[in-house]
């Protein structure tokens, strides 16, 4: 398989320590029975690292956090480095989410910048990218997105260390999915943009995630486009059934 794909869950700033210890054991029991065809991942907020993380022990389930600083360490009152979170035992940090790049201002150089430090620390990374409606509407997703790519994207990208996540804004949380045809286009695109920046091999091995009110119910479609690597679940990551019922569909 030229590419294992990937189901991850973003669990943002929900959970508290007693449901986010017990939805990562439901979630790790599953997996560990089911076996998937897939890699599992769940990303808790920080202060469910160390919790999630014995959870999760002994099932192939792999952890991930939601943001990292550029630093290893250092006075920056609240923030986390990416060799904190690798010793908490994360195996991955999503950097870029249209969240953080809406609420703290991340631009895409802040976003590589990040990047780089997080592989650096031996982290993978899953890069966000997406356009707004307004974006959309005005016929610049394409465009919008290629440009995120192109200046988010770490210099030493490697398809096992880099995972891009398609994730237009207008579909996050609003129970609006993409259609599809319309996710396959831009994840097309987005590959094409990847040849000239890493090389044909790289691109062609690359997984790039749909994100944004994937389900159960329309998983399994989106799943099946041809560049459609994965999902990058927020909503339905929360609840363990929904989740589950995704990994069992991405073949
Ligand atoms: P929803 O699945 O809730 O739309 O969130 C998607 C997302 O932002 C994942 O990072």
């Amino acid at each position: 398989m030229l590419r294992k794909k990937l189901i991850a869950g973003n669990w943002k700033m929900n959970g508290l320590l007693s449901d986010g210890q017990k939805l990562a054991k439901q979630i790790a029991v599953e997996v560990k029975a089911l076996k998937p065809a897939c890699d599992v991942l769940v990303c808790p907020p920080f202060t469910l690292l160390t919790t999630v993380k014995k959870a999760l022990r002994g099932s192939k389930v792999m952890l991930g956090a939601q943001d990292c600083h550029v630093e290893e360490k250092g006075a920056h009152t609240g923030d986390i480095s990416p060799v904190q979170l690798k010793d908490a035992g994360c195996d991955y940090v999503i950097l870029g989410h249209s969240e953080r790049r809406a609420d703290h201002g991340e631009t895409n150089a802040l976003v590589k910048a990040k990047a780089q430090a997080a592989l650096e620390a031996g982290l993978k990374v899953i890069i966000c990218v997406g356009e707004t409606l307004q974006e959309r509407e005005s016929g610049k997703a394409l465009e919008v997105v290629e440009k995120q790519v192109k200046a988010s994207l770490p210099n030493n990208a490697t398809a096992s260390t880099v995972v891009i996540a398609y994730e237009p804004v207008w579909a996050i949380g609003t129970g609006k999915t993409a259609t599809p045809t319309d996710a396959e286009e831009v994840h097309a695109h987005i590959r094409k943009v990847l040849v000239h920046k890493t090389g044909k091999i790289v691109a062609s091995r690359m997984k790039i995630l749909y994100g944004g009110s994937m389900k159960p119910a329309n998983a399994a479609e989106l799943l099946s486009q041809p560049d459609i690597d994965g999902g990058l679940i927020g909503g339905a990551s929360l609840k363990a059934e929904d989740f589950i019922a995704i990994v069992n569909k991405a073949k």
